[in-house]
C-alpha cells in the first residue's frame, strides 16, 4: 500500500493529459453500471449467435501458414463469441490440395457464424458458364453459413496479374442470388463503397454488407508495391480513392431511415483500430451491425493461440467497458 502510493505520487506528475487529448467521440457516464462481469448475452448475427459484435474480417489462405492462423482464429471466435470470414476460396473451388487450411467449423463450433468467400470476378466466370456447382458444394463442404463476394475492381486493375471484370458487379450479385438460397453478403477489400453502390446493395435481399472501407489495409497499395517503379509510381494515385467507414456509415443510416433497406446486418471495417472505433461506430449504426478488424488481428494470430488469446481479451474488456460507461457525444464530428 505504502508503496503504491509512493508510485502515484511519482507517476502523477508523468500522467497530466491537458483537454486535447480527450476522446471527444464519447461521454462518460460512471453512475448507472457496475463493472462488467460474468457472461456476454448472445445475440442473432448472421444466421448464429454472437457475443461480441466483433467480427474477423476475410483473410487469405492458400500459404503455409494459413492453416494455423485460421485454426487460431476460429478457435478465438469460438471462445469469445465472434464472427469469421475466411479468406478467399478460389484455391480450392477445384482442387483439394488447400482444403484443410480452410475447414475450420469444428474449431469455431456449431454456433458461431462462419462465411466462405470468392471474388466477383469467380463469381461473374461461373455465372457466365453456367456452372455454379463447384461454389455451392464448396460452401457446403465448408460447412459455412454463407458466402461472401468480395467486389475489388480497383485492387484487380492495379494488380499486375489482375482479373478483369466484365460485367458490372451489381448485375452480377443480382444474378447470384436469383440462382441460389445461399444467404450471402458482399464486401469490398479496402476501398469501401461510395453512397449509390451502397444504397444499391442496401436494397438488395443480402445477409449483410461489410465496408472494408478506406483507412487501413489498402489492398491496392499492396498491389503497387509489388509492381516495377515506374507503374507503381504512375499509378500511386489511384490507391488513395475510396470511402471512409464513418462516411459509410452516415450513408447507410441514411438509407435505412429512407425506408430502402433489405439487407439484414452490417459489419463495420476498414481502419478501425480498436474497441473504441469499433464501439462508436456500432452505436452509431440504425441496422444491427458489428465491427470487423482484419490486419489487427492477422499479426497477433500468425504466432500462437496464447498471444492471440491475450489480444481478443484485451478488446473484449475493453469493449464492455466501453459499453458499460460511454455513450456517443451528439455533437462529435470527426476532422
Ligand atoms: C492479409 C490479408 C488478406 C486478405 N485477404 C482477403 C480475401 O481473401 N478476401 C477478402 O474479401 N478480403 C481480404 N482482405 C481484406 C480484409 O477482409 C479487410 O476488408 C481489409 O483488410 C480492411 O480491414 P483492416 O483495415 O482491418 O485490415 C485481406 C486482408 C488482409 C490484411
Amino acid at each position: 500500500m505504502k508503496q503504491r502510493k509512493t508510485d502515484h505520487l511519482e507517476l502523477a506528475l508523468l500522467s497530466q493529459t491537458g483537454i486535447q487529448s480527450k476522446d471527444r467521440r464519447f461521454i462518460y457516464e460512471p453512475m448507472f453500471c457496475t463493472h462488467p462481469v460474468g457472461e456476454d448475452a448472445a445475440f442473432p448475427f448472421m444466421g448464429k449467435t454472437m457475443r461480441l459484435p466483433i467480427w474477423i474480417s476475410s483473410m487469405t489462405g492458400g500459404t503455409e501458414y494459413a492453416g494455423h492462423i485460421n485454426r487460431n482464429l476460429a478457435k478465438a471466435c469460438r471462445e469469445f463469441g465472434m464472427g469469421m470470414g475466411l479468406g478467399s476460396c478460389r484455391a480450392i473451388l477445384e482442387d483439394d490440395t488447400y482444403f484443410d487450411q480452410f475447414n475450420i467449423r469444428q474449431y469455431i463450433g456449431a454456433d458461431q457464424p462462419l462465411y466462405a468467400n470468392l471474388g466477383i470476378s469467380q463469381v461473374e466466370i461461373a455465372l457466365k458458364n453456367k456452372d455454379l456447382g463447384p461454389i455451392l458444394r464448396m460452401v457446403e463442404r465448408l460447412d459455412a453459413d454463407g458466402l461472401f463476394i468480395h467486389v475489388n475492381p480497383l485492387q484487380e486493375w492495379l494488380q499486375p496479374e489482375g482479373d478483369v471484370i466484365e460485367r458490372p458487379p451489381i448485375e452480377t450479385i443480382q444474378e447470384f442470388l436469383e440462382r441460389t438460397r445461399i444467404p450471402l453478403a458482399v464486401k469490398e477489400v479496402g476501398q469501401g463503397f461510395g453512397y449509390q453502390s451502397l444504397k444499391a446493395l442496401l436494397k438488395m435481399p443480402l445477409e449483410a454488407v461489410e465496408f472494408a472501407a478506406f483507412g487501413g489495409t489498402n489492398f491496392a497499395k499492396i498491389e503497387l508495391e509489388r509492381s516495377e517503379p515506374v507503374r507503381k509510381k504512375l499509378l500511386e494515385p489511384l490507391a488513395l480513392l475510396g470511402n471512409d467507414a464513418y462516411e459509410m456509415l452516415t450513408w447507410a443510416n441514411e438509407l435505412y431511415d429512407s425506408g430502402e433497406v433489405n439487407c439484414k446486418y452490417l459489419i463495420i471495417s476498414g481502419g478501425v483500430k480498436s474497441y473504441l472505433d469499433g464501439y462508436y461506430l456500432v452505436e452509431k449504426s440504425k441496422m444491427p451491425a458489428a465491427y470487423g478488424m482484419a490486419s489487427p488481428f492477422l499479426q497477433h494470430a500468425r504466432v500462437d493461440y496464447e498471444m492471440l488469446q491475450e489480444f481478443v481479451s484485451y478488446q473484449a474488456n475493453g469493449y464492455r467497458v466501453a459499453k458499460n460507461y460511454l455513450r456517443l457525444n451528439p455533437d462529435f464530428l470527426p476532422d
